[in-house]
């Protein structure tokens, strides 16, 4: 089978350097809306028989970009491709992972079965906010982890007195993960969610009194979450100056003017989803181009994945 990446809209600068790290070229597509605004895709070269892989985070705009996804699958699929993986970056929904209140959907349950619909056979993710996606997808996802990535960016910065601290109890074992990889201790935050954009601290747990914090967490959306946390930290008596690491920077609303006035050391985020440049705080880049096309070569020539696997 011939190996082919795709890319959608959603992110076709790491597309192309996960095309350039695997030494191909792009399969061409045209992603055109028709006037009323339905989404419209079509896949240019054949993919018969291909080996065929499409990258788009789900990122905001959400709907379109999972939508696009899914109508190229499905073309793909329709043009005779005989093997498809959807390199999906940045999970989106993967936070409504269950009913967190009454009358809620469980959409990222709903998403998962959507992938396996659309005729895709398989999913790589990355830092997906719930490991429990691998349960609840019909299709087999292939969970990989750019926290070894972000912590190999930060060991530089770090200072030995540095306390890794989880914002919320859903970060606990990724700033485990972090404390493991960083040999630093840990500590944590209990927090509660008030809105969409609003959240309060209840507690926090370790120590933290006159030591560097870095703050970590699986995404910063409305950056609430670190707001919230980093406060917490400054009235516990850690010391000025906050560092951040999230895999995904989806920053959107208050979020570039919330981390701005927490004045932090440094905010550090991948590429799972494009990045805005001209921040008005410290922000440093980590690519997953690589993570990304060592796991598609591996899964293409039949070889094992289970270091790049976040298995937590
Ligand atoms: C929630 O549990 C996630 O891990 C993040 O902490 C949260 O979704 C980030 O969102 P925001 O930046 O809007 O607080």
């Amino acid at each position: 089978m011939t190996l082919k990446l795709v890319s959608g809209t959603a992110n076709p600068g790491l597309a192309l350097a996960v095309a350039d790290a695997l030494g191909i070229e792009l399969t061409a597509v045209e992603c055109e809306p028709f006037p009323d605004g339905e989404l419209n895709v079509r896949v240019l070269e054949t993919v018969r028989g291909a080996d065929l892989y499409i990258l788009q985070p789900t990122c905001p705009p959400v709907a379109d970009n999972l939508l696009q996804l899914l109508l190229l699958a499905d073309a793909a699929r329709r043009a005779g491709a005989s093997r498809i993986t959807a390199v999906v970056p940045y999970f989106g929904y993967a936070r409504q992972d269950r009913r967190a209140r009454g009358r809620q959907a469980v959409a990222a349950r709903l998403v998962a079965d959507l992938f396996a619909v659309g005729g895709i056979q398989r999913l790589i993710v990355v830092d997906a906010h719930t490991a429990a996606i691998e349960g609840f997808s019909p299709v087999p996802v292939e969970h990989l982890s750019a926290v070894p990535l972000l912590a190999e960016a930060l060991r530089a910065s770090l200072d030995a007195e540095q306390v890794v601290v989880a914002p919320d109890l859903g970060a606990v074992r990724l700033a485990e993960r972090y404390s493991d990889l960083l040999g630093l201790p840990a500590a944590f935050i209990s927090k509660v969610r008030v809105s969409g954009e609003e959240v309060r601290v209840r507690a926090v747990t370790g120590e933290v009194a006159g030591r560097p914090v870095v703050i970590v967490d699986d995404m910063i959306t409305t950056a609430g979450t670190v707001d919230a946390a980093a406060r917490a930290l400054l009235k516990a008596g850690c010391r000025e100056g906050v560092t951040i690491a999230a895999t995904h920077g989806i920053l959107v609303g208050p979020a570039a003017a919330r981390l701005r006035d927490l004045q932090p050391v440094g905010v550090i985020t991948t590429d799972s989803a494009p990045q805005q440049s001209g921040l008005p705080f410290p922000h440093r880049v980590v690519s997953i181009a690589g993570l990304l096309a060592q796991a598609i070569d591996r899964l293409h020539n039949d070889r094992s994945l289970s270091d790049l696997i976040s298995f937590v």
